[in-house]
This record gives structure tokens, sequence and C-alpha cells, in this order.
């Protein structure tokens, strides 16, 4: 066998943020499918829990350098310095008014969505251009393709994850490592909550012009079960996933959900002004 041409029985991945939700699912789906599977978390009781699921844990933290380090270093450490695939998953939602995000919590936003992927990366793509093949996964977002009100920062940090990805995978151009951009619409997965925690930690709301949409924000995060239209589940996503990992020809992008086909077809047909009012629309004010 050559040595691109690995099955998905000996091939190994590394995935952040498998705590919850996508990463959590794609973790598992992978793992039953065969692959090596590294699940990271940053908390040590999500170790220690995916650990006892039957998963490979260890602790990454992407704000945090050291544990990067110290992550990638522990995963080549174990598989004899192979590394066939990243999936740079960790991430959450700072909902507010961009006039109420500070400088503070936009750099939080990126911190996690977006320095520690970059960070992770790098420290990763020698190990891939020695072995000759390898696979980098983003987990960006419709909202990559497209603004919501009341997600700036999110917005933001996801509009720079697919101009970092789409560099990358020209600039690795006939390495055998492959960039793909993974973008999921509404997925049921604890995004919502940690969003609610990040406005809690880090909007004023009460002093906001914004306050009145604040409060249906508030209703939308914490609402029980799906609160957008077109949610799908986890396995959505691993699907997804799989093809950009075993395909002998992975696409640079991967929607997921009917938003975002819609909402990439609608950026490239329609006027700004007219895709403005459907997203205003479709974001409902704040409360969606
Ligand atoms: N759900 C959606 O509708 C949706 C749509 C499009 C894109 N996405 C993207 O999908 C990815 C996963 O989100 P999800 O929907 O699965 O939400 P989730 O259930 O909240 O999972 C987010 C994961 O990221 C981890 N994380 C947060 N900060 C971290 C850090 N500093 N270091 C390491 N891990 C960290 C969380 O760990 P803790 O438990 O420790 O916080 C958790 O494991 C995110 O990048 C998100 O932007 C989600």
């Amino acid at each position: 066998m050559e040595r691109n041409q690995r099955t998905s029985r000996d091939k190994v991945i590394l995935i952040t943020g498998c705590s919850s939700g996508i990463g959590y699912g794609v973790a598992h789906g992978l793992k039953a499918r065969g692959w090596r599977v590294f699940a990271t978390a940053r908390q040590t009781a999500d170790v220690a829990r995916l650990h006892a699921e039957g998963l490979e844990s260890v602790g990454l933290d992407v704000t945090d350098s050291q544990s990067i380090r110290a992550a990638v270093a522990t995963v080549l450490e174990q598989t004899g310095g192979q590394l066939d695939a990243l999936f740079n998953n960790a991430g959450y939602g700072q909902p507010g008014a961009v006039e109420d995000v500070s400088r503070d919590a936009l750099r939080a936003q990126f911190e996690t969505n977006l320095f520690g992927a970059l960070e992770l990366t790098n420290q990763v793509i020698p190990v891939m251009r020695r072995q000759g093949r390898g696979r980098i996964l983003y987990n960006s977002s419709v909202l990559g393709l497209v603004a919501f009100p009341y997600r700036g920062a999110y917005v933001a940090s996801k509009f720079a994850m697919e101009g970092l990805a789409d560099t990358l995978r020209l600039e690795l151009v006939a390495t055998g490592i492959h960039v793909c951009l993974i973008e999921p619409g509404p997925i049921l997965s604890r995004f919502r909550d940690n969003a609610h925690a990040a406005y809690q930690r880090h909007i004023q709301g009460a002093n906001s012009p914004h306050r009145e949409k604040y409060a249906a924000m508030e209703a939308r995060l914490t609402k029980e079960g799906p609160a957008a239209p077109f949610t799908l589940p986890p396995e959505a996503v691993l699907k997804r996933v799989i093809h950009a990992l075993e395909s002998p020809r992975p696409r640079p992008r991967y929607p997921v959900t009917m938003p975002t086909y819609l909402f990439a077809i609608l950026k490239r047909l329609l006027p700004a002004s007219m895709l403005d009012t459907l997203l205003r629309r479709a974001g409902g004010e704040g409360r969606r």
C-alpha cells in the first residue's frame, strides 16, 4: 500500500473541543469507523469522562500555547509520530451588538475561535509535511459566509477563519495536505448555553440601546430544544467530516444544513441591500 493510501483503520485524528456537541459526536462517530481518535477537551473532568467512554483523550485548551504544545507532543508520542488529520472544532459564540462588544470580549472570541486553531495547525503541519499527507479541517459556520445581527464578534472570527483556511489551502497545494472548511448551520449542541454564558460574562445589556432585543435574545439562548428552523443533530456534521477526511478528492467547503446552502447561493445572487434585508429577518433582529 502506498503511504498516501492508508485505510481509516490505522489513521489518527486530533479533535479539539470534544466535551460536547459536534466535537463529541464526531469523535465517537470516527472511532466507530475505525479511526484512532484523540478527543481533546480543556477540563480535566471531561478528559476523564471521554476516557471512560473508550476514547483516547488528552487535555487541550486552545487559548493556552503550553497546553497546545503538550497535547501535540503527547499524541505524537503515543502514535510514534503519526498524525493524519486535525479537526479544529473548539469554539463558542459571543453574542452582543457590535457597539456593545469590548476589545477584551473580541480578543477572547478570537483567542478561542481563531488564534488557537492557527497555533495548533502550525504545530501539526510539519508532521504532515514529513508524512507527505494530511487533512486539516476547520469548523466554520454559515456565519463564516454571511452576517446575522447581534453576532458580530462570532461572525468576525468565522469570516477570519474562512480567510485563513482558504489561504492555507493555496499554500499547501501539492504537499498532500488538504484543507477543508466545514460550514454548519444550526446544530443541536451546548452552543446556545455557552453563548449565553459569554453574553453574561461580557455584555452590559441593561445599559444598552439594544436592551429590548437582548431580552428576546436571552429567551432564545435559554430555550429548551431547537431554537432555529432546520436544526440538525451533530451526525449531520459527521457525514461531511467523513467525506473531508476519507475522500481522495476532499472539497474546500462542506455546507451542512439548509441555511448554509441557501445563504451561500443568495450571497452570490442578491445585491447587498436585498441580502441585508433577508439577513436581518433571518436573524430575527436578535430574537433568533
Ligand atoms: N451548534 C451550531 O449551531 C454551530 C453552527 C455552526 C458552527 N458551529 C461551530 O461548531 C463548533 C463546536 O460547537 P458546538 O456547536 O459543538 O458547541 P458546544 O457544544 O458548545 O461545543 C463547543 C466545544 O468547544 C470547547 N471549547 C470552548 N473553548 C475552548 C477552549 N478554550 N479550549 C478548548 N476547547 C474549548 C467546549 O469546551 P467546554 O465544554 O470546556 O466549554 C466544547 O467542547 C464551534 O466552533 C462552533 O462555532 C456550531
